[in-house]
């Protein structure tokens, strides 16, 4: 049974071990695993219900580039699933746009949710990770809540390794500047991954990442898991920088705040930074410690300081 009208609610997420580089770029089939963390209070809200004046209509504070996106996810829904409808989209993100907040993870994962409720497909939740990955790799993990794998087989999917309730973590997101980014991350994975000598080595190493990152989680050991995520980001940020020509995403602020949660985690309180395509921070840390980063954080260069915990169960309601 098909519904009028859905609206979802996606949480954005963020890698632990990072996905930076496709195999294939038709379908975003990533060329390595990640694993991330869903972010319980940074949501996209996607409505979406038929059109009837045979086009799709898109009502979002989006460039045209991102709103040409949404139309190329619903053509590609049109032709897997042989439907010929129309849509009305109306789509609102509750934090920065485009500015390496993982926004197309939780837009496109509300908007593969919003396709398989309105049309009634029932697709499993393997399969609407899949459909969620054609619009955004990382929006493959942002179909469920808590710690989330890629799993980088022929036709790559997400799957949840373990709920948020499992491992209570809170994040910080340090925000430094919220403006769009000066390059996006198709581009620049395709720049790495044909002009990076560091990127071989990249792919190589990362199955082992994923399988530390993984021990760490059901051991709960936060150590383990500080290291390999903080290793696995600076690796990533190594391969573009060494790129030709050079993607550098840092600030100066960007340093400043490495530098804060490198001295606090080395005075003994369990933080650890983690960075994607932007400038923005985002700080995981145990609950307990989450008073003395934020504390840390009050700097002149952070300019907007979210915080939100592990989590992300997406809704979904029907009409
Ligand atoms: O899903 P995309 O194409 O926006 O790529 C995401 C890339 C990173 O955010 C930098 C890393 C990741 O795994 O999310």
């Amino acid at each position: 049974m098909s519904a009028s009208k859905v609206i979802v609610s996606a949480a954005a997420n963020v890698a632990l071990i990072k996905y930076w580089g496709k195999a294939n770029t038709r379908g975003n089939q990533p060329a390595t695993g990640s694993l991330s963390i869903g972010l319980d209070d940074l949501r996209t809200t996607t409505t979406l219900s038929f059109s009837a004046s045979g086009s799709d209509t898109i009502h979002a504070d989006l460039d045209e580039k991102s709103c040409q996106r949404l139309i190329s996810f619903l053509d590609h829904a049109r032709v897997t699933y042989r439907v010929d409808s129309h849509f009305e989209v109306t789509t609102h993100n509750n934090f920065p746009t485009g500015a390496g907040l993982a926004s197309s993870a939780s837009g496109f994962a509300a908007m593969a949710m919003a396709v398989d409720a309105l049309l009634g497909l029932q697709l499993s939740p393997t399969d609407l990770t899949r459909l969620a990955r054609t619009g955004s790799g990382s929006a493959a993990r942002s179909v469920f809540d808590g710690y989330v794998e890629v799993v980088p087989e022929e036709d790559a999917y997400a799957a949840q390794i373990m709920p948020s309730n499992d491992w209570p973590m809170d994040v910080l997101v340090a925000v430094t500047d919220a403006g769009p980014k000066a390059i996006g991350s198709t581009e620049a994975m395709k720049i790495t991954a044909s002009t990076s000598d560091y990127y071989a080595s990249w792919v190589e190493s990362h199955a082992d990442d994923i399988a530390t990152a993984k021990a760490a989680l059901a051991a709960r050991d936060f150590e383990k898991l500080a290291d390999v995520s903080e290793q696995s980001c600076l690796k990533m940020h190594a391969t573009m920088m060494t790129s030709q020509p050079p993607i550098l995403y840092w600030r100066p602020e960007t340093l400043e705040i490495i530098e804060r949660v490198r001295s606090l985690r080395a005075g003994g309180t369990p933080a650890f930074f983690t960075i994607d395509a932007g400038p923005q921070v985002k700080v995981v840390c145990l609950p307990e410690a989450a008073a003395t980063v934020k504390d840390a954080l009050d700097l002149k260069s952070v300019s907007q300081l979210i915080e939100t915990k592990v989590g992300g169960q997406p809704t979904i309601q029907t009409a």
